[in-house]
């Protein structure tokens, strides 16, 4: 059982408030424009969304996961391209520096990073290692004092507007993936550059870029953790991302299943409004039903990671399952509202075209197979919440 604090349900709340007032008017010109929300942006900073889990003393809300997926699950029923920025930033960005960075790399980054001030990108995809992320093609090589970084990275979330990218270079090719690192490159130094804006089915108005880099110099001081631990970095951080992402499939199925909610009770046909009959009721019901055990599994994958235990498997688990759940009644949702699905001033279609994304960013649906399929494999058939007194 999930009882949710006061404190909890104020976030979810607030970010409710947000995304109907601020994020609503708007999003349909500003998808199809595809134009970034620099001013939606500064505002989600300004309320402390864009660095939640981060303590205080570092510029953040201090907040739990679970705070984290609720505002994330009400932003994502409005609009995905905010939501993906908030997403790539809070998880994979502040909290990968928050947890495996040394004392001056948060002190310098985190600060500028959980207000806003500054956006970070994570940059670990490249042409030819998408799912094979061990297969790095970007070379750090080892030059004393600091890396000179050279390779391509694609789709970068943010490659446009962000200040800070953690970019995962092979300085050991012998080793495989022992011998990556992860390093942490300010936009502004020589060398880097943003490559072309990618027009996409969904998240239109997110930015996402082709990078370069070429003979960057990066400071030693700027790798994260030890030498070889870049990939391993990266897999953990992505455990958590795959929560910040479930929470966004949860959000736009649940978005499209209020949307059809609403209108299939004003939509008369037949004589009586079109939720009276069984053929939508039907949909609803099975919506619903699915929507629910979406929610358990991200609640339950954000509750393991607050308790510091493992939650690689119940992190792939919550994003396989929110991001079919999103593109399966996204397409209900578009069907019940008949041709006004089809058009864009109803929002149901761009919910549509943005759950796509959920089951292919952050690792497609079979790369959450893979990690599920080899935890049960192991013999990790189950991890249970543990009880209060299991805690102790
Ligand atoms: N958690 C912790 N460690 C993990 C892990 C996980 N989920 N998955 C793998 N690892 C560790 C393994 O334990 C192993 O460590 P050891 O060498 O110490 O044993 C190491 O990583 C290598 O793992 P594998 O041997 O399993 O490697 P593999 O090549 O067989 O496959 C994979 C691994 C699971 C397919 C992995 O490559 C993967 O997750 N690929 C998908 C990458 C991805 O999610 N990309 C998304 C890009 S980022 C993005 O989308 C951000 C954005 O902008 C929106």
């Amino acid at each position: 059982m999930f009882h949710l604090t006061e404190e909890q349900l104020a976030v979810k709340e607030a970010a409710r408030q947000f995304a109907q007032t601020e994020l609503k008017p708007g999003v349909i010109e500003r998808d199809s424009k595809m134009e970034y929300p620099y001013e939606q942006v500064r505002k989600m900073g300004e309320l402390g969304f864009l660095g939640m889990m981060i303590p205080p003393e570092y510029g953040g809300g201090g907040m739990d996961t679970l705070s984290y997926v609720l505002a994330m699950e009400e932003i994502s029923k409005v609009d995905n391209s905010c939501s993906v920025i908030m997403s790539v930033n809070n998880s994979l960005v502040c909290w990968g520096i928050l947890e495996y960075g040394s004392e001056e790399q948060k002190q310098k980054y985190l600060p500028k990073l959980a207000t806003g001030e500054w956006i970070g990108s994570f940059c670990l995809s490249e042409p030819e290692a998408g799912s094979d992320a061990t297969s790095q093609q970007t070379t750090a090589v080892d030059m004393g004092d600091y890396y000179l970084l050279n390779g391509t990275k694609n789709w970068i979330t943010n490659g446009g507007s962000s200040s800070l990218h953690l970019v995962m270079a092979q300085t050991y090719p012998e080793k495989g993936h022992r011998g990556i690192n992860t390093l942490l490159v300010e936009t502004s130094w020589p060398g880097v550059t943003i490559g072309a804006k990618e027009d996409k089915l969904g998240i239109r108005s997110s930015d996402t870029h082709t990078i370069m880099y070429n003979d960057v110099k990066v400071p030693k001081e700027n790798r994260i953790g030890d030498d070889g631990f870049g990939f391993k970095f990266a897999m953990k951080t992505l455990n958590g991302g795959r929560i910040g992402i479930a929470s966004q499939a949860l959000g736009i199925a649940a978005g499209a299943y209020e949307l059809a909610v609403e209108y299939s009770k004003s939509r008369q046909s037949f004589g009586k409004p079109i939720s009276q009959h069984q053929a939508i009721a039907f949909k609803l019901a099975d919506m619903a039903t699915e929507i629910e055990a979406a929610r358990l599994l991200v609640y339950r994958a954000a509750a393991l990671k607050d308790l510091n235990l493992d939650y690689s498997q119940a992190a792939a688990m919550a994003k396989l399952f929110a991001s079919e759940v999103a593109m399966r009644h996204t397409v209900e949702a578009v069907q019940i509202h008949g041709g006004y699905g089809f058009v864009k001033e109803y929002h149901v279609e761009r919910l549509m075209r943005d759950a796509k994304i959920t089951q292919i960013y952050e690792g497609t649906s079979e790369v959450q197979r893979i990690v599920i399929s080899r935890n049960v494999l192991n013999g990790d058939l189950y991890v249970p919440i543990p009880t209060p007194a299991m805690q102790e």
